[in-house]
């Protein structure tokens, strides 16, 4: 099923001049984008349901006419007054609504909505010459389309990457009129696909904001430590004089100082030996450095975090020092009742606060796709360690060519905006698909991709096990052939919640897995509704008590496993799921430690506890 951008994008570009279809996938990075001074659009914002994406496309597959296109700069009120029309929308007597936050909140009617949006705003903006101007959203899910005064200027597919057009040309000194229609539509062959564990979160969920540079600035900038202890810069400029620019990259706490010349790509590598000054990046002390790149009139910044992060055998180290990964998994929804996956500040450091100092934890899975760099740059400011993913999940179209380009693109994506953040250590490629030749050769071209865009972190995946018996005793077994193209594996285990197993049996389950590579336990939980409690010895599924007890007999079971280098339990926090719609559930999958509202379950301090057990021992 092809959705309604990819047929308006085959029915718009025959109205497009090559550049403007070039503008179409083009989007440069602007790494650190959200350090750059700029005017923010976030704010007030007109939408407006399109579930018909009757405004890019007509009922006989043609363009969209006058009459419905949302994105032109028709003041239909004036139109129809003056005896025009008709149209078939008003932007400017569409409803209001604040942008980011997906639209499930925007009213009780777009609770369920699934499909188009538009949304649409006017600003005023200050047009300086000899800057380029780039309109940059943190992240619309699913595909989105952004006009400009009219004109189309570019689409992207992705729900959790940014993306940044040069609107330059496009600009106007004084009033302008953006428009930004989203589609949250998944389908077969989109990255995740339909079938999640989930909420789907449409809409515009993180900042929109106008961004000026000089002509050429710094495109990309990746800044890092070095296995063999030196501190290495990437640069690559965008603009029309990159090739031959002069460049300088500071480290002025440590008085390190890098100059050089831009190739004829506009490219720029240097390296030089760390200080012995440097303190190294770690969960216990998140030391971070200001970072600048000068080059010509552009000055890029950023706070980075210099460590290292290996494996060596079956052990994780840090810093050459191995560790235990003491996690917790974390969907991208903030705290309370109505969530609309608005991740401020203040939101992004109340998760990462319960795990750190609640939990004790020095790390966290960011399931299931990349979140915001809110986050990741909190996870660098507290100190926590991240485990990033894609959403290859589940039921991917293996044999598509677009999904492997739209899964290569947004693992580049994500790559490339966090590959300065220390925090994060694992960059995840797939969670629980099943083992198939197609599968197989879809997740080591990811891999490979992995290890060319950053050779300084460890490549993992969630994986699927096989379970059999032995003299009466389960056995889970791990053979999943992608474990070759790893560094870290990750086992989701459910034994016992999703399993008939009685929880005074799962201590003894035997595990059978690959000796020479770090294991963690990726996901395990059991649902338990907040304030529902069981005191029978036996206590029924959906009980604070069963769900204590069932930590404490798969925590026993970990502790059994020679290779086990971490654990991040499923899931911190209560998250809207629409496929979970029991008594106990009502729209919510209930294996979070603490309510959506904060409110910690009895199995809470069994992991704290854990936790602050192994802490003790890691620091001796
Ligand atoms: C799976 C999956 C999660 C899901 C969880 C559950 O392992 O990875 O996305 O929410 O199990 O069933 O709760």
């Amino acid at each position: 099923m092809k959705s309604w951008l990819i047929a308006a994008m085959m029915a718009a570009a025959a109205f497009l001049p090559p550049q403007a279809r070039a503008q179409e996938t083009a989007s440069p990075a602007l790494v650190a984008a959200d350090l750059r001074p700029g005017l923010s659009l976030s704010g007030l914002w007109r939408y407006s349901i399109d579930p018909y994406r009757s405004g890019v496309t007509g009922f006989h597959g043609e363009p969209a006419n006058a009459s419905e296109r949302r994105y032109a700069e028709t003041d239909v009120e004036a139109a129809m007054r003056a005896g025009g029309g008709p149209f078939e929308y008003d932007m400017q007597a569409a409803p209001l609504t604040t942008l980011p936050g997906a639209w499930l909140t925007h009213s009780a009617e777009m609770r369920h909505y699934q499909g188009l949006v538009w949304y649409q705003r006017r600003f005023v903006a200050a047009v300086e010459p000899g800057k380029r101007q780039f309109l940059r959203i943190g992240a619309a899910n699913y595909k989105a389309r952004v006009y400009l005064n009219g004109k189309f200027i570019g689409e992207h597919e992705g729900g959790f990457t940014p993306f940044a057009f040069d609107v330059t040309q496009q600009l106007r000194a004084g009033e302008n009129q953006v428009t930004v229609a989203v589609d949250s539509a998944a389908s077969p062959s989109s990255v995740p696909p339909p079938v999640t564990d989930w909420e789907n979160y449409g809409g515009i969920t993180r900042d929109i904001r106008l961004i000026a540079t000089p002509e050429t600035f710094v495109d990309d900038a990746w800044v890092r430590l070095t296995r063999d202890n030196k501190i290495a810069v990437d640069v690559r400029l965008g603009g029309p004089q990159a090739a031959g620019r002069a460049l300088k990259l500071q480290v002025p706490a440590l008085g390190v100082v890098l100059s050089g010349t831009a190739d004829a790509s506009g490219r720029w590598r240097a390296s030089v030996a760390a200080p012995r000054t440097l303190l190294r990046w770690s969960p216990d002390r998140p030391q971070l450095y200001d970072v600048t790149i000068d080059a010509g009139e552009d000055h890029w910044r950023d706070r980075i975090g210099f460590r290292t992060i290996t494996t060596r055998g079956s052990e994780i180290l840090l810093n050459g020092k191995p560790l235990f990964l003491r996690g917790i998994s974390l969907h991208e929804e903030e705290f309370g009742v109505a969530p609309s996956r608005a991740i401020t500040p203040a939101a992004a450091r109340a998760l990462l606060m319960e795990a750190k100092s609640g939990l004790h934890a020095n790390f966290v899975r960011l399931a299931h796709y990349p979140h915001s760099e809110v986050t990741t740059r909190a996870a660098d400011e507290l100190g926590l360690l991240v485990w990033s993913e894609i959403p290859v999940y589940w039921l991917i179209d293996w044999s598509n060519p677009a999904t492997l380009a739209a899964a290569r693109k947004m693992l580049a994506e994500n790559i490339v905006r966090d590959r300065n953040r220390a925090s994060i250590a694992i960059w995840s490629i797939a969670n629980e698909t099943p083992n198939s030749p197609a599968r197989n050769a879809f997740l080591q071209t990811l891999a490979g991709d992995v290890r060319s865009l950053d050779d300084s972190r460890l490549v993992g995946a969630a994986l699927l096990t096989e379970r059999s018996e032995e003299n009466g005793t389960p056995v889970m077994t791990m053979n999943d052939p992608l474990a070759a193209s790893l560094d870290v594996m990750g086992i989701n285990t459910y034994n016992g919640w999703y399993t008939a197993d009685r929880l005074d049996l799962v201590p003894s389950i035997a595990w059978r897995v690959p000796a020479d590579k770090p294991l963690l336990f990726s996901e395990f939980g059991a649902d338990a509704k907040a304030g529902f409690h069981d005191p029978r010895p036996a206590p029924q599924k959906f009980s604070e008590e069963f769900q204590r007890d069932y930590y404490r007999a798969t925590l026993a079971m970990a502790a059994k496993i020679p290779t086990l280098r971490g654990v991040s339990p499923w899931i911190l926090k209560d998250f809207r799921s629409p496929r979970r719609q029991n008594p106990y559930q009502q729209g919510w999958n209930r294996k979070g430690l603490v309510s959506e509202t904060g409110q910690r379950k009895l199995a809470y301090d069994v992991l704290a506890d854990f936790y602050a057990d192994k802490a003790g021992k890691d620091a001796k």
